[in-house]
């Protein structure tokens, strides 16, 4: 048996189904070996640091490759550099634009679907698909009839999965899906979307959306799949409805825990991150640093630049009503909320760049003086004479002092936004915090920063990468409305950190069936009613979030591919049992993925108020 999983996303990083693929392949290729290949495109960016190009070691695949090679196909075939170190085939989609015409001929022929010409996103998509079919029947006709050939497809529209099928060659196919294109669109235009699942008229809606065309390639493959898979309860009803086919089995998306999990050691990291978050934070607010870093909390919303799907609106939302709160209580506390969603940009902005410059320079001319005074109070103590303040501090000192002091001096507020947006005016999130009126005054004490762009060890601003800045954050706030998995609260509870996540995102879901008490876990799950979780959030103190961080990385192993796999496996059992029942070794009954329910934590307090926080915290009412 042999195994291609086609995706876009392997060694091509946009969103979660990235996720999805370099977290498995550990436990893939534990399981398959040799005779599991990754096929995807050639995105240079990622290929150039994450493939290690070298030429395919079994002779079939080095023909097929070498067939395609000789029409002029650009392939790139090699390892890529994650866990797991799985073979990949990438194809440079340029380099097959002159069989554009003949391809989309053929596709419109069999399948009767016609491709607008200035949709470039599909058209690149039928390059892939074609690609990915010469492939397959070109690797199927090297190996002859002796063994199954799975293709497992992710998304996106499964045109490669269609031309196999349409070109009937012998391929077990399986299709997963990680959302429904006319679903994400839907929801994006903010219609009551699951109220009315059963009642939109698909081909209408897609058509008013100049998505047809799209949306029947994504129909086609989902009906033309041997297999057909979703990462959740939520979608698969979704696809029922708008794809018209009930998924054969849910796999739900796990993670690769070995890379993350340390022990006990990510209570140490948590405080080691916070404290480079801190060093951001005092270069953002300089000329305006009146936050108690002691008792800052920092939160944070991310993903794809997804407005209201990702629940953007209703973050920015539930921050100015936590920021009237703690106003009305005079809190101590400070929330420095950040919004890290990638949209376009002309670079970083002068401010914040200035503010950072600013404090670097501050700390260094600090650490100089303090040097100065070291060295001059040990040679007067070793003349055994004690200093008095001004012999240890000269005037020198005092004036550059001064200098970094005044140019410290900022008369605008700390900025909302880290670069200059290149739509500012009509850009969702900056128009919504004009709309509230957030704009990190000092009597604020929720302040936002929104950073329109991934992070990056790299940048001159927030110096880390995605993981460690999660690491040093209190809580992950996703409340999403349209979500059908959701790495993100995954990514956050493997490391420690608690999350807020919704009833409407496949995770959500996922730890509401199997956690007995997922508050006590730290997986706040919101109905989109919003409760006030935030408010208790910022009332616990230090040791109940230590015991909460505690808690929280418990569900690690819960999340874990060596878990998880197995629903994959099964989904390949189902695929080979509908194609090729003759192969199947041994029984034809599926292993049983089992529903496992974690219990109540034994350290979350027995007190009825336990259900809503982690830890009582007597002096405040239930609100909703
Ligand atoms: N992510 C990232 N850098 C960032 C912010 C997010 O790499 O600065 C990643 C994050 O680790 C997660 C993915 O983006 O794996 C988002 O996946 P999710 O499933 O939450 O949503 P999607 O974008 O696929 O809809
Ligand atoms: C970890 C560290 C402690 C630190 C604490 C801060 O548990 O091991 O040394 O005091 O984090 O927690 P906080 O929730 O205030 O960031
Ligand atoms: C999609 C979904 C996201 C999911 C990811 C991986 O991009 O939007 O919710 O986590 O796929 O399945």
């Amino acid at each position: 048996m042999f195994t291609f999983e086609v995706a876009l996303e392997v060694a091509n990083k946009v969103g979660g189904i990235y996720t999805v693929l370099r977290s498995k392949a550990e436990s893939t290729v534990e399981e398959l070996g040799e005779d599991y290949c990754m096929v995807g495109i050639c995105n240079e960016r990622y290929v150039a640091m994450e493939v290690e190009k070298m030429e395919p070691v079994l002779p079939q695949m080095k023909r097929t490759v070498d067939l395609m090679r000789e029409q002029n196909i650009k392939v790139v075939t090699g390892r890529w550099l994650i866990e797991g170190y799985p073979k990949v085939v990438l194809f440079d989609l340029d380099s097959a634009w002159d069989k554009y015409n003949s391809w989309s001929w053929e596709l419109f022929d069999k399948t009767g679907i016609g491709i607008p010409d200035h949709d470039n996103e599909t058209k690149r998509c039928v390059l892939f698909g074609f690609l990915t079919a010469w492939f397959l029947g070109e690797f199927r006709a090297q190996c002859g009839k002796k063994s199954v050939i799975i293709g497992h497809f992710h998304e996106w529209l499964g045109v490669g999965l269609l031309m196999c099928r349409m070109r009937e060659i012998d391929i077990s196919t399986i299709f997963t899906t990680h959302a429904t294109l006319l679903g994400r669109y839907l929801c994006a235009a903010n219609v009551d979307f699951y109220n009315n699942l059963d009642k939109f008229k698909v081909d209408i809606e897609a058509g008013n959306r100049q998505i047809y065309h799209r949306y029947c390639m994504e129909r086609a493959a989902t009906h033309s799949a041997h297999v057909f898979t979703t990462v959740s309860d939520i979608t698969a009803l979704e696809a029922q409805h708008l794809l018209k086919r009930k998924p054969d089995l849910i796999l739900p998306n796990g993670l690769s825990i070995k890379n993350t999990q340390c022990m006990h050691e990510f209570q140490n990291l948590h405080a080691i991150a916070k404290e480079k978050i801190h060093n951001f934070v005092r270069g953002h607010f300089y000329g305006h640093f009146d936050l108690n870093l002691d008792k800052t909390l920092y939160m944070f919303i991310a993903g794809r630049y997804e407005y209201s799907n990702k629940g953007a609106d209703l973050y920015i939302e539930a921050m100015s009503r936590l920021n009237h709160r703690l106003k009305m209580i005079n809190s101590e506390v400070t929330v420095v909320a950040f919004l890290i969603f990638p949209a376009s940009t002309n670079n970083f902005n002068v401010e914040s760049l200035k503010g950072q410059a600013v404090v670097k320079q501050l700390k260094e001319t600090v650490d100089v003086i303090k040097d100065d005074i070291g060295h001059k109070l040990f040679d007067l103590c070793l003349r055994g004479k004690l200093p008095n303040e001004e012999q240890l501090l000269d005037r020198d000192h005092v004036i550059k002092l001064k200098r970094c002091m005044y140019a410290n001096q900022c008369s605008s507020l700390p900025p909302i936004v880290t670069h200059n947006m290149t739509d500012d005016a009509n850009d969702p999130i900056l128009k919504q915090i004009r709309e509230c009126n957030l704009f990190n005054a000092r009597s604020d004490r929720v302040k936002l920063i929104f950073h329109p762009e991934f992070l990056s060890q790299t940048s001159p601003l927030i110096s880390m990468d995605y993981d460690e800045f999660v690491r040093g954050c209190h809580l992950g706030v996703f409340p999403s409305y349209y979500e059908p998995w959701g790495y993100t609260p995954a990514e956050c509870a493997i490391k420690g950190i608690p999350s807020v996540t919704s009833n409407l995102s496949g995770f959500g879901c996922f730890m509401q069936s199997h956690l007995s008490d997922p508050e006590a876990y730290g997986i706040y799950i919101i109905d989109r009613r919003f409760k006030s979780y935030l408010y208790h959030f910022c009332r616990m103190t230090r040791r109940e979030r230590i015991i909460q961080r505690n808690r929280t990385e418990r569900l690690s192993e819960f999340l874990d591919w060596s878990r998880l796999g197995m629903y994959y496996t099964n989904a390949r059992r189902l695929a080979i049992d509908r194609t090729h029942p003759e192969f199947l070794e041994t029984t034809r009954s599926f292993s049983p993925t089992g529903s496992v329910r974690l219990p109540r934590p034994y350290s979350a307090p027995s007190s009825p108020f336990g259900s809503r926080i982690a830890s009582p915290c007597p002096s405040d009412a239930e609100e909703d």
